[in-house]
């Protein structure tokens, strides 16, 4: 099982990249391959809805080259991002609307489990989980439940550097979120 970490903040080693290497942690003990991807290492261009991804490849030649295969290939996905403005960041966000050729060829997507995370200082987490979730909803993927939260996703409270280690019920929660992806990827799997 391939787990892959989409760290959505330019902040090198900040607490998003905190928070999804914990999640990381927790399916990797339980057995999964795990991988992080961080937005710091790829140059990702805004989607300009030329449309062309319904038949062709992309025409913007950045990073995406190398990471839509590996998001496609990856049995689950877990996604964090720093809460900007109440929303998620903008390097995020081009990421995800780029992944729009894996659901128009062939839905590459659908049907693999997903987790959100956001990490703030104070506001908009909620608005940062609901739009990853509009992602994996779109891409007809499964978000799991973090069984100690009365929500869908994991939120840590968090802004100077190293923040995000002392949030002990978001680390939790992040933890959960990981075991969570493994458990319901291995029943997805024996379900099929
Ligand atoms: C442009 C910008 C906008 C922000 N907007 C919010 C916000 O609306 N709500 C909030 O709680 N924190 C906000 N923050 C604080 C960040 O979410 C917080 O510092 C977070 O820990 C950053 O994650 P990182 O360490 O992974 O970069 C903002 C920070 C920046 C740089």
């Amino acid at each position: 099982m391939k787990v892959l970490g989409i760290v959505g903040s330019l902040r090198k080693g900040g607490n998003t990249e905190f928070a999804v290497q914990s999640a990381l942690k927790s399916a990797q003990d339980l057995g999964a391959d795990v991988e992080e991807i961080c937005l710091t290492d790829y140059k990702i261009y805004p989607c300009d809805g030329c449309g062309k991804c319904k038949t062709a490849v992309c025409h913007l030649d950045d990073g995406m080259k190398k990471l839509l295969p590996k998001i496609a290939e990856a049995d689950a996905l877990i996604i964090g991002s720093p809460v900007y403005y109440g929303g998620i960041s903008g390097g995020l966000k081009c990421l995800l609307d780029r992944c729009r050729p894996l659901k128009l060829q062939g839905n590459q997507l659908s049907g693999k489990i997903g987790g959100a995370i956001a990490v703030g200082k104070v506001w908009g987490h909620a608005n940062v989980i609901d739009t990853i979730l509009h992602f994996f909803g779109s891409q007809g993927m499964i978000a799991v439940p973090i069984k100690s939260n009365p929500g869908i996703g994991a939120q840590i409270i968090a802004t100077k550097y190293g923040d995000a280690e002392k949030d002990i019920n978001g680390i939790k929660a992040v933890q959960e979120l990981g075991k969570q992806i493994v458990e319901n990827t291995i029943r997805l799997k024996e379900d099929k």
